[in-house]
């Protein structure tokens, strides 16, 4: 039997002292589950009065410890969101608690930008990196998110791989990097060490993310995505109030048709498309200058007209820019002057222009 079906009978084992399944008590108990090598952290969600808190930490661990792989648990109980003052019987509160629930985290940021597409390895957490980089540069206050829980990979391109936060008050504190403050779930967990992630797992773990990190504040939060438009996008929505998301692109029509279905995906939960840009839009040859358009061109522009975007600039291939990903120095730490880092500057230029025309 797999690990997460292991966890999942575990669970289903427990009941309260009343005889009710801990599974199907509302609102959930179990916040969230951890698992890296034979380590197992489970939050639950009980108020500071509740009877639970006695026994039932225990009885966790108790049955967590069963797993075979499991050798050591950390049970973690926080207390219940605060509930609302308005009178239950009011009519604003009635109405107010049938709107689908966005617990605004990262409201201490002037903007919150989602770099998303629908296609992978088109080139988005290198457009993050950069273009917060880039934002940086100019002056703003910038923090960098990486939301790709399945598959992280801003550690390794902002040099930080391996590294774990500290903490203090209980609070982890977010990576500084090339005067950013940044923050991954590969920075908490072993690479290839098994980590448990389905659906609602992974929204917790993103909301551990956001509430549990003491992020700064400042003028942009840049969240890195993963491709699509699953649960992390829906989960990301829910959980903070987005100031709007950047489409990343290649020039390639099943590229782009992806873009599109990933912007239509974001105006359905009423998120701003702020723009597209195109990445490995031409290869500029270093020796004759020619431009090559591998994966054809222009494309992006035309994607902007039928979903009605800004169009935020094109970046060429670059092999510096590959190079700078891998060794976690991105190029526009290096202070190289080529097409990719203005085509990163001009980005960063249009995106400021597109938030401020709102
Ligand atoms: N303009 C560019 N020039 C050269 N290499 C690039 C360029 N853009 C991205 N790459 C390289 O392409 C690869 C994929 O890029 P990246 O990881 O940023 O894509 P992604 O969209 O985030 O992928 P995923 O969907 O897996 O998250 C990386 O090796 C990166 O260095
Ligand atoms: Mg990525």
């Amino acid at each position: 039997m797999d690990i997460e079906k292991q966890f999942e009978a575990a669970f289903s084992r427990i009941t309260l002292e009343n005889g009710q399944p801990l599974v199907s008590f509302e609102p959930e108990i179990v916040h969230a589950c951890i698992v890296n090598n034979d380590f197992a952290k489970i939050t639950l969600i009980l108020p500071e009065d509740s009877p639970l808190r006695g026994s039932l930490p225990a009885q966790i661990e108790a049955e967590i410890k069963q797993i075979e792989q499991i050798e050591r648990v950390a049970v973690e109980v926080l207390a219940a969101p605060p509930q609302e003052n308005n009178p239950a019987n009011s009519a604003a509160a009635k109405a107010a608690s049938q709107q689908p629930k966005r617990t605004a985290y990262l409201q201490n940021y002037e903007a919150v930008i989602a770099v998303a597409s629908g296609k992978g390895g088109v080139g988005k957490s290198t457009v993050s990196v950069n273009l917060a980089l880039a934002l940086t540069q100019k002056g703003y206050k910038v923090s960098l998110f990486d939301a790709d829980i399945y598959g992280p990979s801003l550690p390794i391109m902002t040099g930080k791989r391996g590294e774990k936060p500290s903490v203090a008050a209980n609070r982890l504190i977010p990576i500084e990097t090339y005067g950013m403050q940044t923050m991954s779930i590969g920075n908490l967990v072993d690479e290839n060490d098994a980590v448990i992630w389905r659906g609602p797992m992974v929204h917790q773990a993103l909301e551990q993310l956001l509430r549990d990190t003491n992020w700064p504040g400042g003028d942009f939060m840049i969240i890195d995505l993963p491709p699509g438009t699953g649960d992390i996008q829906l989960s990301l929505s829910q959980l903070c109030e987005l100031t709007g998301a950047v489409i990343v692109s290649t020039p390639q029509d099943v590229a782009l048709i992806d873009a599109v279905k990933a912007a239509q995906m974001f105006s359905k939960v009423e998120i701003d498309i702020l723009g597209v840009v195109e990445n490995m839009s031409f290869f500029a040859c270093p020796k004759c200058g020619e431009e090559t358009a591998i994966f054809s061109r222009n494309g992006a522009e035309e994607a902007c007209k039928k979903i009605q975007a800004p169009f935020l600039g094109a970046i060429p291939i670059e092999v510096d820019v590959r190079i700078g990903g891998d060794e976690g120095k991105p190029l526009m730490a290096n202070n190289l002057d080529s097409a990719a880092t203005h085509a990163f500057r001009t980005i960063a230029k249009n995106l400021v222009k597109s938030l401020e025309e709102g």
